[in-house]
């Protein structure tokens, strides 16, 4: 037998059931994102190598170990799968100038690749909606896009997601506080872990963010940054906290939360539930105002955050939210020639009304298209025989009995179906 391919490990194929409610889930994402004046913005999933690299930064778990890279056969290019979306967001930005005349408030919605352990929660292949804003330097955006994630869990009927915020100030100031670091760590060394070792020069926040318990303590008593923040700094994290309890939105300040990609300054922050294990971070993001001009561009502020996905419909199933989207209207059952043709114009001008119509092909009886009607889940059966088709008409069957309403099936002429149908559906609305 010829051996079966399987899908690559870590990436999943959503199935009709789930796709269905996949689509409930972006039609909701889409509105509440409209609902903030943010606009669409459609990016490639492949990017040259060297924008994540600069934009996410050499010394990051995705770019050390992460990244989906290989070289285009064709013409040598560096290529890489984009493992996120603000850099490849910030580049569309800078190569189109898309701040020459106004700030912008963007989305994009789509996969994401990283080589990481499957795991519930985490895939190699995982779906974003990303949320960025550029041009916007005050507090007040960093506290819009935050209270939009409350809004959003709201609307999604989704509780038990907290928010944990912190500052990692400008750059100078974590100049300084990384060179404490770097001279705390070394009087430490011999505490260090592999990783941490190797990061100690290169990138010793990040030691910060390990999860290795034999290290907490010692992260414990590290140099914090907020000794370091001026006054600047801290006027824009008291902005940021004052809008949120304004708000009357609690939250946790959580002094480790580094965020594990560089390009991040002064807001940061996490939605995290406890109801998914060990990846319980269902939207992360914060303020990047250095990230334009890092990617070439004129200098501008940013802020944006991202939610995975599937963690959401995860946590949106577990709730109990409603799985399967609405069947189609009608199941068009027909047999013989000239009934199947008839059926066909029957169809598309069903189709015109707005109705759904799902057409029986392959043929069969009557009797086994029946159950594929009554199966399908449609509310009715237009069926169409010889005898129909010489009559010009149709027969009209619901398949839903609707209240005590008797359940009839009526011969009706074909140019009042589509009538019938829709006053039917109204009826059944009203009721
Ligand atoms: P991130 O924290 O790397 O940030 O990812 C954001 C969210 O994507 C995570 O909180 C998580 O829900 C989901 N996610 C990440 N990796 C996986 C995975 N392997 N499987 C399933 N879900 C995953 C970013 O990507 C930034 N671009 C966010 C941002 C936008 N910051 C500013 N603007």
């Amino acid at each position: 037998m010829t051996p079966k391919i399987q899908s690559v490990r870590g990436m999943n194929d959503i199935l009709p059931d789930e796709a269905e409610f996949w689509d409930m889930f972006e039609e909701t994402i889409r509105s509440w994102l409209k609902s903030y004046g943010y606009r669409p913005i459609r990016l490639p999933i492949v990017e040259p190598t060297p924008l994540f690299k600069r934009a996410i930064g050499e010394v990051t778990d995705i770019v050390e170990k992460e990244m989906y890279s290989f070289v285009d056969s064709l013409n040598g290019e560096a290529l890489t799968l984009r493992p996120e979306g603000t850099a490849g967001c910030v580049r569309a930005v800078i190569q189109h100038s898309l701040l020459a005349q106004q700030p912008q408030r963007l989305y994009y919605l789509g996969q994401m690749f990283r080589h990481e352990r499957p795991q519930k929660g985490r895939y190699r292949q995982f779906h974003q909606v990303g949320v960025e804003a550029f041009g916007f330097s005050g507090p007040d955006i960093d506290a819009e896009q935050i209270l939009m994630g409350a809004r959003l869990w709201d609307d999604l009927g989704l509780d038990g997601i907290s928010l944990q915020l912190n500052t990692l100030g400008q750059p100078a100031e974590r100049a300084q506080h990384r060179a404490e670091l770097i001279a705390y760590f070394e009087q430490h060394r011999e505490l260090l872990d592999e990783d941490g070792r190797r990061r100690l020069y290169s990138n010793p926040l990040r030691i910060l963010d390990t999860k290795n318990p034999d290290l907490q303590q010692l992260i414990a008593a590290a140099p914090r940054l907020t000794d370091h923040l001026g006054a600047e700094s801290l006027a824009h994290f008291e902005g940021v906290q004052q809008a949120l309890r304004d708000a009357g939105q609690t939250f946790t300040i959580n002094p480790r939360l580094v965020r594990g990609l560089d390009y991040y300054n002064l807001t940061v922050f996490e939605w995290v539930t406890d109801r998914l294990g060990a990846q319980g971070t269902v939207c992360a993001g914060g303020r990047y105002d250095g990230l334009l001009q890092q990617l070439g561009g004129r200098a501008a502020p940013a802020c944006g955050f991202a939610m995975g996905v599937e963690r959401l419909i995860t946590l949106i199933r577990e709730a109990g939210g409603e799985t399967r989207a609405a069947a189609v209207d009608v199941y068009l059952v027909h047999q013989g020639t000239n009934a199947s043709r008839l059926a066909a114009r029957v169809a598309e001008g069903l189709r015109d009304r707005g109705i759904d119509v799902l057409f029986h092909c392959g043929g069969g009886s009557f009797k086994t298209q029946m159950k594929k009607a009554d199966a399908s889940g449609a509310s009715f059966a237009v069926i169409i025989g010889d005898d129909e088709a010489d009559a010009g008409e149709v027969t009209l069957k619901p398949l839903r009995t609707t209240g005590d309403r008797p359940n009839q099936q009526k011969r009706v002429g074909v140019d009042v179906v589509a009538d019938e149908i829709m006053n039917s559906i109204l009826d059944r609305d009203d009721s």
